[in-house]
């Protein structure tokens, strides 16, 4: 029996294990998937007595703990170094305990699968927010090839920390309209638009007609802003698929395949 599963503080709110259990009975995998609720205090002794004493192959990592979990790790990978915060920790049987972030895959995947033809090294691209979900976008950008990255957050040294880590441009958050102009995509990793938060205020008619918002907020899945866009007949790309694809290179790192997103899954996710 394979057992792996997901840390956080609170935890009951993740949707990872409606996720990797669809998996396991999907593919027939005789495992477990169970979510823990760990307190920050005595982390690193906890997260690793579920490695090495309850036998698990690894974990998911959420809130608040991406970040701590970094010290329990014996390896890192290039995304999870980049990002600075890991979500997945796989436990081999070398006794290696290997940090990854799968959110930069995810962001990308959900892209490819929504729209296959869209160049991303065609332009510039606007990304707002500077927290852990923007260092995993502005990774999978430059990955895939984007030239010139624009970033903008409500305090701009957190905006100045990230551009300085990654080497995009840093513009002020009242900057944010002008700054669409010439680019092919605006990325919302802000929490604005989710449910009951604020709207973001945006003119999205500085935006060229053929170009993408890609909103990760996933509650609403058509948030404010992807509906002006919808409006406006641009491209958009809602948030749920960066969810689900970024678990499936964990699952496929314990049970051993790589599972697909299905519609099926999707609603089972989205349903409240
Ligand atoms: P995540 O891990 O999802 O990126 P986070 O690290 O808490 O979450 O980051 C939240 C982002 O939303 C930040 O960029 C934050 O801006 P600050 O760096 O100024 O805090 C942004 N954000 C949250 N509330 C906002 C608001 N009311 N207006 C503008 N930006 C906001």
């Amino acid at each position: 029996m394979i057992k792996a599963g997901v840390i956080g503080h609170p935890v009951s709110h993740s949707k990872s294990p409606l996720i990797h259990r669809y998996w396991l009975e999907k593919y027939g995998i005789k495992g477990e998937y169970t979510a823990y609720d760990l307190a920050p205090e005595g982390l690193l002794e906890t997260a690793k007595d579920l490695l090495v004493s309850r036998g698990l192959s690894g974990f998911n990592v959420t809130l608040p703990h991406k970040q701590s979990i970094v010290d329990l790790c014996t390896t890192l990978s290039d995304e999870a170094k980049a990002i600075g915060a890991v979500n997945t920790v796989v436990y081999h049987s070398s006794g290696e305990i290997e940090g990854r972030n799968t959110d930069a895959f995810g962001f990308m995947e959900n892209a490819r699968g929504t729209l296959p033809r869209f160049d991303w090294s065609s332009g510039a691209v606007t990304v707002l927010g500077a927290g852990g979900a923007s260092r995993a976008v502005i990774y999978a950008l430059q990955k895939a090839g984007v030239s010139e990255i624009r970033l903008a957050n409500r305090s701009s040294e957190n905006a100045k920390r990230l551009a300085d880590d990654f080497g995009v441009r840093p513009y002020e958050w009242e900057e944010r309209n002008r700054m669409l102009e010439g680019t092919i995509a605006l990325i919302n990793t802000t929490s604005l638009g989710m449910k009951g938060q604020e709207y973001l205020e945006i003119d999205l008619g500085r935006m060229s007609p053929n170009s993408l918002v890609y909103d990760i907020v996933y509650v609403p899945l058509e948030t404010e802003l992807l509906r002006q866009a919808h409006g406006r007949g641009l491209q958009t790309i809602t948030g749920i698929g960066m969810l689900l694809h970024q678990a499936r290179p964990a699952f496929a790192a314990w049970f051993g395949v790589m599972p697909e997103v299905t519609e099926e899954l999707k609603q089972m996710v989205l349903t409240p």
